[in-house]
């Protein structure tokens, strides 16, 4: 990437730091769509459901009622008191007020994790396939992210993987549960192998739990609940997967001091905080029963299980995803570079997807099938699946 334009350069620190891929691809999709074609849409990431009527009209009644001040930049103390409640009921984490910051959705979070924690230099593992920005982020933090197959150390277990692949440099771990693009979830033991090895080594961990709520095989354990992990770990949150808020960037992370301090003054001097009736909307979504966000699980299940049958049955070898909305079959029957993969599904049966290879190398061969849509898209999908390899 070029960073000069005449005399004018940009900071060197943004010279490793890509662009998303999955823009690319949502651009040629609208090409396609703004001429005329069908396009079958499985490369998003967003609930297939509206963000729930009570929650917007919080909002629109603290509009109402001027609302419109600035907030506390780490977060209306409210919100942060029902996050401190939320986080000891669901996940085991007990903190107080002030180890809670909002964040303008997860990404704020984990870009403040990052930059809070790593110096140019330092080396970060990375469970891989990862979600695509965390590598930028890690590079936009100067450190170098070191790929760990997810697959082989579940394989040949995980502690004695992140020893292979550690360096004398690693300070941090970056630890997704339930993981995109994989769907893998982390079992209890694993967690506690994580755990274990970055107590032994004394390293950071950096957990994001976008998707807690989408579990559907085994259970969530977020890591910092583990015994001396709370000292050790930030933990980043997001109200976009389970309340259908995509659009409205609302997400919190969670850690101890010194971790908070850094924290609180990435978010200061970034955003200084977030939209005080996006605020009151997150007060709103916190009053969720449990049984409607578990109605929800079981719609996605069902997604779920129509996607992966039929990806299976037309010979595309895929793993039972255990959470998040994501199916990542094997695709080196389409084609052995995803990318390649990728533009046959989308010219031939105009099926949008996510090449695997965007998620790191780890990822090639495989394409990520995002199915939080309607149940008909995926049917209709499914159709023109079977038609291409009929
Ligand atoms: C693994 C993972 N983490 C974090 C996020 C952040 O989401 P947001 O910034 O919408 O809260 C996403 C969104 O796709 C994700 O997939």
């Amino acid at each position: 990437m070029t960073t000069k334009h005449g005399g004018i350069r940009l900071a060197k620190r943004l010279d490793e730091v890509g662009f998303s891929d999955i823009v690319q691809i949502r651009n040629k999709v609208m090409g396609m769509r703004a001429g005329g074609a069908q396009v079958h849409a499985l490369h998003g990431g967003e609930p297939f459901f509206e963000t729930p009527q009570r929650i917007k009209y919080a909002a629109i009644a603290a509009l109402v009622e001027n609302q419109t001040h600035y907030p506390p930049s780490s977060g209306l103390l409210p919100l942060r008191q029902a996050l401190v409640e939320k986080l000891a009921r669901k996940n085991g984490i007990a903190v107080s007020t002030d180890e809670v910051i909002t964040t303008v959705g997860g990404s704020q979070g984990l870009y403040a994790a990052f930059q809070s924690v790593l110096d140019p230099g330092d080396d970060a593992l990375v469970f891989s396939p990862h979600w695509t920005p965390i590598g930028d982020l890690v590079t936009g933090a100067q450190a170098r992210p070191l790929l760990v197959p997810t697959a082989t150390a579940r394989r040949n277990g995980i502690r004695k993987t992140l020893e292979q692949f550690s360096t004398r440099k690693t300070r941090v771990i970056y630890y997704n549960t339930p993981q995109n693009p994989s769907g893998v979830v982390f079992t209890r033991a694993e967690a506690e192998e994580v755990a274990a090895f970055a107590r032994e080594r004394d390293l950071i961990v950096i957990a994001d739990e976008a998707y807690e709520d989408l579990v559907y095989d085994g259970e969530h354990i977020s890591i910092a609940s583990l015994p001396g992990m709370l000292e050790r770990t930030i933990t980043s949150y997001t109200f976009s997967k389970t309340y259908a808020m995509t659009g409205w960037r609302a997400g919190y992370a969670v850690a101890r001091e010194p971790f908070m301090t850094a924290l609180r003054k990435i978010v200061l001097y970034s955003t200084n905080g977030l939209a005080t009736p996006v605020q009151y909307a997150m007060m709103e979504a916190l009053k969720t029963p449990d049984a409607e966000i578990a109605a929800r699980r079981e719609e996605y299940r069902k997604r779920r299980d129509l996607l992966v049958g039929a990806l299976n049955e037309v010979g595309l070898e895929c793993e039972v995803p255990a959470g998040a909305f994501y199916a990542f079959p094997n695709v080196e029957k389409i084609h052995k570079k995803s990318r390649t993969a990728a533009q046959i599904l989308l010219e031939k049966a105009h099926i949008a997807t996510v090449p695997g290879a965007v998620f790191g190398a780890q990822g090639e061969g495989h394409l990520r099938f995002g199915y939080a849509i309607p149940v008909k898209e995926i049917e209709d999908c499914i159709e023109a699946l079977r038609k291409f390899f009929a």
